[in-house]
């Protein structure tokens, strides 16, 4: 792992954000993340972390930054869209289950099971539609969460799927607070 070689644009691009929540990404642990974009191990793909400053993230805005080579979406949620994200009968969702690698795959796609602070401010998931792999468009479809305009999925304010093609909720990575502002991708369990 220490022979690692970063160029000076890949990880520039590594460390982007795309939208216009402030915030900043620290590397975490050994192992600089952009080299799973490279030619990723499992093992290095299991030490990589990187935790990212959310101080500046304001309630209904959300950060997107690239983690091993995909988007994550991180956002602060409102206390409408929280209490819009509880208030749904799990009944009506198509994935029941909470597709967060937080959880045991067997919980339920209730909003505590997905929202990563117990307040539900912070909803931490995959940017990567789950029908083919295209990036949702947030605050967007019929729902008011993500949109994915390739083949018409609508995802709720938790990232669940309510209509489209999609067959399963956002996933939800491994992630945890490493103090109030900030959040760490990954973990440093290997
Ligand atoms: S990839 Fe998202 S709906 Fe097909």
């Amino acid at each position: 792992m220490s022979t690692v070689e970063e160029p000076v644009e890949t990880r520039r691009d590594f460390l982007y954000f795309a939208t216009a929540g402030a915030g900043a990404v620290a590397v975490g642990g050994a192992v600089w993340p952009l080299v799973n974009q490279m030619n990723p191990s499992a093992d290095v793909l299991a030490l990589s972390t990187v935790r990212v400053d959310v101080s500046g993230v304001q309630p209904g805005t959300q950060l997107t930054l690239k983690w091993q080579g995909k988007p994550v979406f991180i956002r602060a949620r409102t206390e409408e869209e929280i209490a819009q994200a509880r208030a749904t009968d799990l009944t009506d969702l198509p994935d029941q289950l909470a597709q967060n690698a937080n959880l045991a795959g067997d919980a339920d796609a209730a909003d505590e099971n997905r929202a990563l602070s117990e307040d539900g401010v912070w909803l931490v998931q995959m940017g990567i539609c789950t029908h083919l792999g295209c990036v949702p468009l947030g605050e967007a479809g019929d729902f008011g969460g993500w949109f994915c305009p390739c083949h018409g999925s609508h995802y709720d304010v938790a990232g669940r799927i309510r209509k489209g093609p999609a067959p399963r909720n956002l996933d939800i990575p491994v992630a945890s607070f490493v103090d109030e502002t900030t959040i760490q991708l990954g973990s440093n369990e290997g």
